[in-house]
């Protein structure tokens, strides 16, 4: 199965960085957060709360939330927000994701 991401940077844009689970990405400035993380080959995005399978963006509209991330401590859609400098992104885990869909 191919596991390359489909999705391309069309234009030159200022990169920042970012820190997912405490690694350093470069991202570019302005982004859509999901569509950055998804160019950069992150996978999976988080997991499903009950049988913890993977889990990645599906509607990039807001409507499905399965980019749900924590974001400065607050979980949000990726989907939802733009690419800043100095954002900490952690991924939900299983029990974490059951909690916040609640
Ligand atoms: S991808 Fe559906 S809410 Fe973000």
């Amino acid at each position: 199965m191919k596991t390359d991401s489909r999705f391309l940077e069309t234009e030159a844009a200022a990169r920042v960085s970012v820190q997912l689970d405490g690694q350093t990405l470069s991202l570019p400035e302005g982004a859509n957060l999901a569509a950055a993380l998804l160019a950069a080959g992150v996978q999976p995005l988080r997991h499903n709360p009950v049988s913890g399978a993977p889990r990645m963006p599906y509607c990039l509209m807001g409507a499905c939330f399965e980019c749900l991330v924590q974001v400065d401590g607050v979980s949000l859609r990726a989907c939802t927000l733009q690419v800043e400098e100095g954002l900490s992104i952690v991924r939900l885990r299983p029990r974490e994701a059951e909690h916040d869909a609640a």
